[in-house]
């Protein structure tokens, strides 16, 4: 049961398992009390000398300092030092800031956010607090969210010029957590293209650290994610604090620790390129950020969002239904084909059992490499003399149904697109502008360039029959200017452009319900919780190597479903690594994931093509586990050679285990791993080996693992409950 009540001077909000209070002193700054294990009965005073403050009734902002007060959304000019989360100028050049409680409101369930993704249900309540700055006008709205079936606050605010003068918000961001000591460790994901998402811990140390984006998406080289954890927290026991942005675009994530020891978590969107004029009446909504608190270590972090974006985020209608097994073109193939070749692809691929054959780049314009073409969104008829209407007749006469790639926020300067509307994309007029992969950005925050992006995508979809559609995006901004925006708005752009994006996504899957749409930004480049609002899955890294992906998996977990991870089998040697795994081991990652294949069949041995049957088989055999089971880390590949997770059912009967070894060991003995997450009470029969076992004695005991030899050894279990 969640549960907000007013006590006082006081906002509870908890659910059987967590509580988050906020206090107003007497000025009516509105301070931060607690977050953490639900409380039943609070002392006011108590909490506010354990959050630093002096308890006494004559709190002005005279007689304490805002230095060392815990706040909700602290802003800057009044005597906090630390970084803010809320930055405005007002007309007169002035940015002090000074948030005062207003009113507040407890609502049944949660309102949506307009033009953003957010989490969404109805076993939730709200607090709305407003607060207002009595000299400028401005006025800001925050919401808190409490579900009863997770333990996580959502948090969003919305900003208001309510005064009579023009003024622009420099900073915005989503959450601020302020806690009383520093005695924790930073993790964040940092990466680049086919490594996406190591894992990074260190103990936090005074001053200001964190990871950021500035790319114009949640990119490659980062994740809109950060997780404090006790030192002595690991997967399964200790103390850990996780925060995740329902965004796609430029943001930070910090962790600041100050001159008397208190850490401030922050995160929202980055201030670098961003700006926002209110005038007199308008508001600004700021995209929701997500705080998790575990007592059961990173897994229990890491399990909450899982289940928060499964039963709360992800697109309703898709989040338990079994996917299809694909088979994508792009390594089988490239850019070096025509319609009989990709027939013959998908006419092998469904010989072997797969299910869907994806058309990826390379089909329209007369694009033979990366160099042109995209924005020409019409068949390549050199290459498809039918177009994509008769490739895709033909795939889906073979037995398969058809899907088809596009990167739709891009144009190639060689195109017939950018001849026409040079405009269109995003550019500073007398500057050269900068290809990245050859090609441009469209200035996806204008409506025209969204209306043209919602028809080639809706006549390609109509025009191919296709069912999925692989939505590709594939470089960061740079130059960042546009003609559709005046002088004082340019700095609007970044967030506008993920705005369109958003409305375009929303239009599409709306009006497209029962495409597939997988998401991809040169792998997992924009692999985040706004995206999972629209797209189901996400072409987790364009790096398929099978111990590649154990780590990019691995850290991906960290606070995305694996559910949600694209994850296919791909040929050997492998593109990306040059190494030779054994087909098992691939399959074992790829089908930890959604599950497809990335390779030619018609050059798999006969021994290769019937295993794929198989394959298919098992991924349809476990749908169910792998859509809605409850993950579990188990070994780590950032700490040693093996990785080892498991998914169990919530009923706990089934579960699907996964070891690989990353170099082979001479003279080793079978390990034991130490399963989790089963009923200690019932026993599992080990399907592939018939051998059975305590629940009990799987998770205190272990699981003895009988790698085979070799490199990328493998061993993949299914574990049913016998009694
Ligand atoms: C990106 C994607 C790949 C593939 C290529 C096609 O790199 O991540 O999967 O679709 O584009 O150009």
């Amino acid at each position: 049961m969640v549960n907000i009540t007013r006590e006082d001077q006081l906002f509870h909000l908890k659910n059987e398992r967590i509580s988050y209070i906020l206090g107003l002193m007497p000025g009516g700054v509105l301070a931060h009390l607690y977050f953490g294990p639900a409380l039943r009965r609070v002392n006011e005073k108590a909490l506010l000398r354990h959050m630093g403050v002096a308890a006494d009734d004559t709190f002005t902002l005279q007689g304490c300092s805002l230095d060392r007060l815990a706040q909700e959304y602290p802003s800057f000019g009044l005597g906090d030092m630390r970084e803010g989360a809320l930055a405005v100028e007002a007309s007169d050049g002035t940015t002090a800031v000074d948030l005062r409680f207003a009113e507040a409101e407890i609502l049944s369930g949660k309102p949506a956010l307009p033009g953003l993704p957010a989490t969404f249900g109805d076993n939730c309540q709200t607090l709305r607090v407003t607060l207002r700055d009595a000299c400028t006008g401005l006025e800001v709205r925050l919401l808190y969210t409490v579900f009863d079936d997770c333990d996580v606050i959502a948090r969003s605010a919305c900003i208001r010029n309510g005064g009579a003068e023009k003024m622009t918000v420099t900073r915005a961001l989503s959450l601020c957590l302020d806690l009383p000591d520093a005695d924790w460790q930073l993790i964040t994901l940092n990466g680049a293209w086919a490594r996406e998402r190591e894992i990074n811990r260190r103990p936090l140390m005074p001053g200001e650290q964190g990871t950021a984006s500035r790319n114009g998406a949640s990119s490659l080289q980062t994740s809109p994610f950060l997780a404090l954890a006790r030192p002595q927290a690991d997967e399964s026991m200790g103390e850990v604090l996780g925060a995740a942005l329902v965004y796609s675009g430029n943001f930070l994530a910090q962790a600041n620790v100050n001159q008397y020891g208190s850490t401030r978590m922050l995160l929202g969107i980055h201030d670098r390129d961003f700006a926002w004029q209110l005038q007199p009446g308008e508001s600004f909504q700021i995209p929701e950020a997500v705080l998790v608190y575990s007592r059961e270590g990173l897994g229990g972090m890491s399990r909450a969002f899982h289940g928060l974006w499964q039963r709360h985020l992800l697109p309703p209608r898709w989040v338990n239904k079994p996917r299809p097994v694909l088979l994508n073109s792009w390594e089988a193939a490239y850019f070096d084909f025509d319609e009989d070749k990709l027939v013959d692809i998908a006419r092998s691929a469904a010989q072997a059992g797969v299910e869907l054959f994806v058309c990826d780049d390379g089909w329209f314009g007369h694009r033979d490499d990366d160099t042109t073409s995209l924005g020409d969104w019409y068949s390549d008829l050199r290459k498809l003399p039918g177009g994509i209407r008769r490739l895709g007749e033909r795939v889906r006469e073979t037995g398969v149904q058809f899907g088809i790639w596009m990167e739709p926020e891009m144009v190639s300067p060689e195109s017939d697109l950018y001849r026409a509307h040079p405009d269109w994309c995003i550019r500073i007029p007398g500057r050269e502008p900068i290809t990245a992969r050859s090609q441009l950005t469209l200035d996806v925050g204008s409506p025209e360039v969204q209306d043209f992006i919602y028809d080639v995508v809706s006549t390609t979809l109509r025009e191919s029959g296709a069912v999925y559609l692989k939505w590709d995006m594939n470089r960061n901004f740079s130059n960042i200017g546009t003609a559709a925006l005046p002088k004082e708005r340019q700095k609007e752009l970044p967030h506008r452009y993920i705005l369109g994006l958003y409305a375009v996504m929303e239009r599409l899957t709306h009006d497209f319900p029962d495409v597939l749409f997988e998401g991809c930004a040169s792998g997992g480049g924009r692999f985040d919780p706004g995206m999972l609002y629209y797209v189901p899955q996400f072409w987790c890294s364009d790096n398929t190597d099978a111990l590649s992906r154990c780590r990019i998996q691995y850290g991906t977990s960290l606070f995305l479903p694996t559910s949600a991870m694209g994850s296919h089998v791909s040929a050997v040697p492998n593109h990306q690594t040059g190494r030779v795994t054994p087909l098992e081991s691939r399959f074992a990652v790829a089908v930890s994931g959604c599950f497809g294949y990335e390779l030619d069949p018609r050059k798999l041995t006969e021994e290769e093509q019937a295993a794929l049957h198989g394959q298919v088989a098992f991924a349809h055999r476990t749908d169910k586990l792998r859509l809605s089971g409850v993950f579990y880390r188990l070994l780590s590949p950032f700490e040693g050679n093996d990785t080892a997770w498991m998914t169990v059912s919530e009923d706990q009967k089934e579960a699907l285990f996964t070891l690989v070894r990353g170099h082979a060991l001479p003279n080793a003995v079978p390990m034991l791993v130490r399963l989790q997450g089963l009923c200690p009470n019932l026993r599992y029969l080990v399907e592939q080996t018939g051998e059975s076992y305590g629940g009990d004695e799987l998770m205190y005991s272990g699981l003895l693992c009988p790698l085979p030899q070799g490199d990328a050894a493998s061993l993949l279990y299914t574990l049913k409950a016998v009694d």
